[in-house]
């Protein structure tokens, strides 16, 4: 507490480069109810709408988004924010970035008055390094005379100079630092893109050497990150155990793995004209499909396929094909694939390829075959159910009726009736069957509680939230019925507050922003420029309760002689405290004490306006900021 640290900290509020006028009109053009909806399925109750939680995992829905407040809120685990937080949340954006792409999807120009924030600008140091990197890998696969095996090599796997060009394929030279020397990055840039790394003895040395180089692309074609690929006769390492087949880039601030897809940039093309996008295991498959004649391939790049790669997909193909071979492409979660489908209104179907066959190898060998697979491919939950038909004994009613109990949990798991109707009946065909006893069968997989519907199992959470909240529980009530009355009826209770009336420090944190006067959502925007993560939650709890019950003139003095008498009773602890330590004088302290409790008992009656006004006065002094 104190005078210093509050100016300092309100230094923090002219940091930002976007004037505040423009922030708050990208706010106020943002959709929230759509922008959420992209990734929460919502319904409208009341005011507000209302869906599961994406940031913890939940049965009944309670998270709810309030389109007159701009801002959402989960009574569950208590998130709360307005757009641009929900967009640095769940894209992972620090707050410029995420104004920058709210602006974007609203056709508002920024005039950002600064070169951009310190993020961006080593994040373009990354990219101009990377794409450096990459085209220097490039040029040493198709000059260097000592590439010449390396390529031998990729052309026994059908990789000609075309496609070569075509993935930008490079080679990393053998040695210490071949990259880092010819291009001189410095250690930032090497570190920052994961390049290369200074080593214990002060130097600068190359991530990778004698690798086959792939290059990971952002969507519009920049190189973002590499996959290094050991050539096949890669000699063992000192300690004899055989080196690692692929080194892949670490996560850096230019590469997100979770969100990003190999060979999309090449891809996309094909994959909107087509309406379908293949999702493959990795480099060389993605290339082998391109080979084929089917270049809408994609890899994920080493996380599994997760929600992310979906919001992406589904802005270029209703159609998601997997292709991984065979036992992989079963093991996939399927509740989420189901809940993937529904929510981003794309289908996802599974191609089948002979055991122990990847893409890439097909591809080579009998292309046509490659093309029949996915054009055969099959719904996730055909292909699923197929598996366990095919692979089932059916010469008895016993096993008829083993291999029906196994079909029924997968079927269950589906959220449409219609589409586990759809397919009971085929499995009543399979097995003959009768189909009303299969049904009734159905009915009780879906109720027990082990295998229940989707909507009844907790939905995993989508989104990892990474900022504090603040338990409303155990905070003092009058200091939020106070902040409540300021957000919402701030002449009755605005020119009466003063920070030191709030003992919890939370409080008084969200109550000195809002002060000032400004909106809620700008002042969470203050706060959380500050990591004042906990203020921030709090003001938006408070913000999005029912605000229809509204306070009487006589309600709002009840709160504030509450907040006058909890406030006083802790700055009277301190005078004790200075008064047994004697550093002030123990007459006037006496007088000080005296005053205070007598003022205290005259709160509620015909003078209270008075005593509210000396103590808080008193209050004031004290704490060194001005009186209301
Ligand atoms: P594969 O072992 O099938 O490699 O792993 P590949 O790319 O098909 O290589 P070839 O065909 O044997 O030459 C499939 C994918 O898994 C990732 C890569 O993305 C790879 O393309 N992977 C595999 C790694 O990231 N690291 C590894 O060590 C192995
Ligand atoms: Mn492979």
């Amino acid at each position: 507490m104190g005078i210093d640290s509050r100016v300092a900290r309100s230094g923090y509020r002219f940091r930002m480069a976007i004037p505040r006028s423009e922030i708050d009109q990208v706010r106020e053009a943002t959709d929230l109810v759509a922008l959420v909806s992209e990734s929460v399925a919502l319904k409208r109750v009341g005011v507000q709408f209302r869906g599961s939680c994406p940031f913890h995992g939940e049965k009944t829905p309670s998270f709810y988004v309030s389109p007159q407040k701009l801002i959402y809120h989960c009574y569950g685990c208590q998130v709360t924010g307005d757009a641009i937080k929900w967009v640095r949340e769940t894209q992972h954006l620090d707050f410029m970035d995420a104004i920058r792409l709210l602006a974007d999807r609203a056709g508002i120009t920024l005039h950002d008055d600064s070169p951009a924030g310190p993020g961006s600008g080593d994040k373009k140091l990354f990219m101009d390094a990377m794409a450096r990197a990459v085209d220097w890998y490039h040029e040493q696969l198709l000059q260097n005379p000592q590439a010449r095996p390396v390529r031998a090599y990729l052309k026994t796997r059908g990789i000609d100079g075309e496609i070569a060009r075509q993935f930008k394929i490079g080679w990393a030279p053998d040695g210490w630092d071949p990259l880092s020397s010819a291009l001189d990055l410095s250690a930032k840039q090497l570190e920052g893109t994961g390049l290369g790394f200074v080593n214990k003895a002060g130097r600068k040395q190359d991530f990778v050497r004698d690798r086959i180089i792939f290059p990971i692309s952002d969507p519009t074609g920049k190189p973002i990150a590499i996959g290094g690929r050991v050539m096949p006769n890669a000699p063992v390492g000192p300690d004899g155990t055989a080196p690692a087949k692929y080194k892949n880039s670490p996560e850096t601030p230019i590469y997100t793995k979770r969100k990003t897809l190999y060979g999309l940039h090449l891809a996309k093309q094909n994959i909107v004209q087509t309406g379908e996008i293949i999702v493959c295991e990795g480099y060389t498959d993605v290339i082998a499909f391109f080979q084929a004649g089917l270049p809408r391939a994609v890899a994920t790049c080493g996380t599994a396929l997760g929600e992310e790669h979906f919001r992406t997909m589904k802005n270029f193909a209703s159609r998601i094909v997997l292709a991984y071979d065979g036992d992989s492409a079963g093991q996939k979660a399927a509740a989420s694939v189901y809940q993937w489908e529904k929510q981003h209104e794309v289908d996802v179907a599974v191609a089948k390829f002979p055991p122990g066959v990847d893409p890439a190898e097909l591809a080579l060998q009998d292309p046509e075959a490659l093309r029949q697979a996915i054009a055969e491919a099959v719904p996730f939950l055909k292909f699923r159910l197929n598996r366990v038909l095919e692979a089932a004994k059916i010469d008895t009613p016993e096993s008829r009726a083993r291999t029906a109990e196994q079909a029924l949990p997968i079927i269950a798991e589906h959220p449409s009736n219609f589409v586990r109707d759809e397919y009971l009946r085929e499995v009543a065909d399979t097995l003959q069957l009768d189909l009303a006893m299969l049904r009734s069968r159905l009915d009780e997989v879906l109720n027990s509680p082990r295998k229940s519907p989707e909507n009844e199992v907790p939905q995993r959470p989508i989104f990892q939230s990474r900022t504090r909240t603040a338990n409303l529980q155990a905070m003092p009530r009058p200091g939020i019925e106070a902040l409540r009355t300021l957000i919402n009826q701030p002449e009755l209770i605005r020119t009466r507050l003063i920070g030191p009336h709030f003992v919890n420090e939370i409080q008084r944190e969200a109550f000195e922003v809002m002060s000032s006067g400004v909106s809620v959502v700008s002042a969470m925007d203050d706060l959380q420029a500050r990591d004042r993560d906990e203020a921030a939650s709090l003001l938006g709890q408070v913000a999005i309760m029912d605000s229809e019950q509204l306070f009487s003139p006589a309600d709002v003095s009840a709160v504030i002689s509450q907040l006058i008498r909890s406030a006083a009773a802790e700055e009277l602890k301190a005078v004790d405290r200075e008064l047994r330590d004697g550093s002030i004088d123990p007459t006037t302290a006496m007088h000080t004490i005296r005053d205070v409790k007598e003022r205290l008992t005259m709160l509620d009656g015909p003078h209270g306006a008075l005593a509210e006004q000396n103590l808080s006065a008193w209050l004031a002094e004290r704490n060194g900021v001005s009186a209301p």
